[in-house]
This record gives C-alpha cells, sequence and structure tokens, in this order.
C-alpha cells in the first residue's frame, strides 16, 4: 500500500440549467481552476481521523465500526460516508487519516462537498490500487451525495471528475463534455452562502403547488440550455450571453433569486457584460456574467461597486488528479 496519496479536485460553475437537472433535464457545467487538496494516509489504528480546518474539524474522529453512526460532524459526513461506501463495495477496512486543504471557501458554492467525495475516492482508490472508470467513480460518490444530502442531480460530480465543461442529465444519464476554447466569465460573490438543499426542496414545493406551470417552465430552461450548448459550441458570445439573461428570468420565476444577486446581475449587464445570471441553487452564493474583454474591468467594477466581491476563476479547469509527494 502507499504511504499517502495526495488528490487535487476543481470546483465548479454551473452555466445553464440549474434546478432543471434536478428533474431529468439536462445542464451545462465548468470546472474551475479554484482546486480542494485531499490527502489520504493509512494508519495502523483502526480509526478514520480527519482534519478539515476549513470546515473547522481537528483531529475529529470515529471507530471503523462507527462510520456514518452516532453523531458525525457536518464538515465530516461526505467523506465519513464515502470512505464507508467504498469500504463497504470493496469489503475493505483500514485505519485512514485524512487532511484537506481548499483553495476556495466552501462558502461561494463552488462545489466543496462535491469535491471532497470525489478527492476522498480517487484518492481510496489509488491507495488500495483499485482500478475505477469515471463513470464508477461517479457512480460511488453520487451514492454518497444521496446518502448525506437526499437531493442532488450529481452535476458537481461530473464537473470533477471529468473537469472541462460538460453537458450532463441528471444521474448521469448523460455525461458529455464539450469542447469550448474560450469563456470569459465574471463571478461575482453575493456574500451570502446558500444552502442548496433548501433551496431546491422550496422549488420542489412550488412545483408540487403549480405542476403545470413550473414544469413548463423547466421544460423552457431544458430547451434554452440546449440551445446554450450549441451557442456555446460555436463560440457565439452574444447569443450565449441572452441565453444567460433569458435563463436568469426563469429562476428568477421559480423563485430563487435574491436582491443581492439580482444587483451584481444587473451592475454587470449594465457595464457591458454579454449576459449575466445566478450559477447554483440561488438564494446566494454567486452570479456569472459573460463579458467581452474590453469591458471586463469595467464589469468587475461595477460588481464590486454593487456590494459584491470578484472571485478571479479560470472555467475550464482540469479534472481530478493525482498529486506527486
Ligand atoms: C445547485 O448548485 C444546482 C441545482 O441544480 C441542484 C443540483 O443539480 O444538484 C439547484
Amino acid at each position: 500500500m502507499k504511504e499517502q496519496v495526495k488528490v487535487s479536485v476543481p470546483g465548479k460553475l454551473m452555466l445553464f440549467g440549474e434546478h432543471a437537472v434536478v428533474y431529468h433535464y439536462p445542464c451545462i457545467v465548468t470546472a474551475v481552476d479554484q482546486r480542494m487538496q485531499i490527502i489520504v494516509k493509512p494508519i495502523e489504528k483502526k480509526k478514520f481521523i480527519l482534519h478539515a480546518p476549513e470546515v473547522g474539524l481537528e483531529d475529529y474522529s470515529k471507530g471503523l465500526r462507527d462510520l456514518t453512526r452516532g453523531r458525525t460532524a457536518k464538515g465530516a459526513r461526505f467523506i465519513e460516508t464515502g470512505i464507508k461506501n467504498f469500504f463497504q463495495k470493496f469489503k475493505l477496512r483500514q485505519g485512514l487519516r485524512v487532511k484537506t486543504k481548499a483553495g476556495f471557501s466552501a462558502e461561494f458554492g463552488f462545489g466543496s462537498s462535491a469535491a471532497v467525495t470525489v478527492g476522498i475516492i480517487v484518492g481510496l482508490a489509488r491507495l488500495f490500487k483499485i482500478k475505477l472508470l469515471k463513470k464508477q467513480v461517479f457512480e460511488l460518490a453520487y451514492k454518497t451525495i444521496l446518502d448525506v444530502q437526499g437531493v442532488g442531480s450529481g452535476f458537481d460530480l461530473a464537473a470533477a471528475i471529468w473537469g472541462g465543461t460538460i453537458y450532463f442529465v441528471t444521474g448521469g444519464q448523460k455525461i458529455s463534455p464539450m469542447r469550448i476554447k474560450s469563456l470569459p466569465l465574471v463571478v461575482g460573490y453575493t456574500g451570502i452562502k446558500a444552502d442548496t438543499p433548501t433551496v431546491v426542496k422550496k422549488v420542489a414545493v412550488l412545483k408540487q403547488n403549480n405542476q403545470k406551470l413550473v414544469g413548463s417552465l423547466l421544460a423552457q430552461i431544458s430547451l434554452l440550455t440546449n440551445q446554450a450548448r450549441k451557442s456555446l459550441l460555436q463560440g457565439d458570445f452574444r447569443k450565449t450571453g441572452e441565453l444567460m439573461n433569458l435563463n436568469q428570468g426563469m429562476l428568477d420565476a421559480l423563485g430563487v433569486n435574491t436582491k443581492e444577486l439580482a444587483s451584481l446581475i444587473f451592475a454587470a449587464r449594465e457595464a457591458g457584460a454579454w449576459g449575466a445570471k445566478l450559477s447554483g441553487a440561488g438564494g446566494g452564493d454567486c452570479m456569472i456574467a459573460l463579458v467581452p474583454k474590453e469591458k471586463r474591468l469595467k464589469v468587475e467594477k461595477a460588481i464590486k461597486k454593487a456590494g459584491g466581491k470578484v472571485i478571479k476563476v479560470e472555467p475550464n479547469a482540469e479534472k481530478a488528479k493525482l498529486e506527486t509527494n
């Protein structure tokens, strides 16, 4: 067995189709170069020990028999459940010390839960020399996400496992990498952390109360996402921006927009963005704007002036990978 394994996993930004992707429709997601590092080390003790300072955990520990039993710290749930699922699938048991190092704040909505889940599975596969296909990593990680939070389409896992920009349908029914040359995005953070499962449940209630209306809105988002797939592949930023604005209107209708998101989105559009929308569940987190090169500075300034924080990220980032040393 190896001494220790280090995995680095990209974060993600949703470009199109959030919420609709929960209901068996497609979305488009891009991996971003702000990354999470997960270090997995075998130990003698029959324990799982976690050091994850970014979620306030230092030497959090559980006996191997008690994984996911009793009280599990919030910040440990994905890694602990991932280990349990991996051990169960491959009939293994091994004491482990796990360390995480976040290159981005868990507040941004860049998918830190998905990133650590993918990181622990890729790390364990390497440690035990088990060769897994990307789809197998996805399945184990997706089971883990559903075990922990009950909801989620798995798009963020696909971004972490495949990297780049991906056309994705719920639960990995379809995962198609898209060849995109450039994606000039500006990202603005509202300063408010959104809780994805809460927002997803809120949309579910709205849908239950308005089956036809919300059903057709989600179908419209799917139509739009398919058009965005084409405009992105053609490098048609004007069209892509227009579709972002349309998507934002539909997300607003679903009730997931906020005052803060809206003011950053309007500021970006007024400063010359081709288009702008929220990214992810809504209710807070980040917005994205597609921006001509000569307008970037102006858009960034406008976002700051409107109360946002500009986050420097590059889209289309590399997939989860092992790091040497
Ligand atoms: C959250 O970032 C995106 C949602 O579509 C939820 C999901 O797909 O898991 C709202």
